[in-house]
C-alpha cells in the first residue's frame, strides 16, 4: 500500500467514525430525559399575582408556593417580607423548572445545571441571564407577591 492511499484510508475511517459518534453518543440530545418546562414569567407591571395565608401556608424554611409561573420561598423565619422570595419559576437559560435548594441556599435547574440565588441572581451557568424577580408584601399574615 502507497503511501497516498494509506493517509486516504485512515482519512475516510476517521470520517465515519466522527460521524457516527455525532450521531449516536457525543451531544446528541436523543437519549435526554423529557424536559420539565416551566411557563413563562407574568410580565412586570402585572399587578398582584397571588396571595398566601402565612398562618397556614409557607411555615418552615424551604417551603414554596407555585403559581402563575413564579415561585414563592420562605428562605428565612419570621413574617416580614425579607424572610421570602418569589422568582419566574422558568429558568432563562432553556425554560427548565428551577427548585429550590435549601441547603444550598438556592435555586438550581434540573436541566443543565444552572444556579440562581434567592434573588435570582446567576450563580453557575449554562444561563447568563437573571431571574426575574417579584415584589414580596407582607401584611399581618397574609402575603401578597406582585410585579
Ligand atoms: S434550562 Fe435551566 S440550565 Fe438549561
Amino acid at each position: 500500500m502507497e503511501r497516498g492511499e494509506f493517509i486516504s484510508k485512515i482519512g475516510l475511517g476517521m470520517l465515519v467514525a466522527c460521524a457516527g459518534c455525532g450521531l449516536a453518543s457525543c451531544g446528541s440530545k436523543g437519549n435526554d430525559p423529557s424536559p420539565s418546562l416551566a411557563p413563562n414569567p407574568p410580565p412586570a407591571g402585572s399587578g398582584a399575582l397571588f396571595a398566601a395565608n402565612l398562618n397556614a401556608e409557607l411555615l418552615n424554611i424551604g417551603d414554596s408556593k407555585v403559581s402563575d409561573g413564579v415561585i414563592l420561598v420562605r428562605i428565612a423565619a419570621g413574617n416580614t417580607a425579607a424572610a421570602f422570595t418569589a422568582v419566574q419559576i422558568s429558568c432563562t437559560h432553556q425554560g427548565g423548572t428551577i427548585a429550590f435548594n435549601t441547603s444550598q441556599d438556592r435555586f438550581i435547574c434540573p436541566l443543565h445545571g444552572s444556579e440562581f440565588s434567592t434573588a435570582g441572581a446567576v450563580l453557575l451557568g449554562p444561563a447568563v441571564l437573571p431571574l426575574q424577580e417579584y415584589k414580596v408584601v407582607v401584611a399581618d399574615t397574609t402575603l401578597t407577591v406582585s410585579s
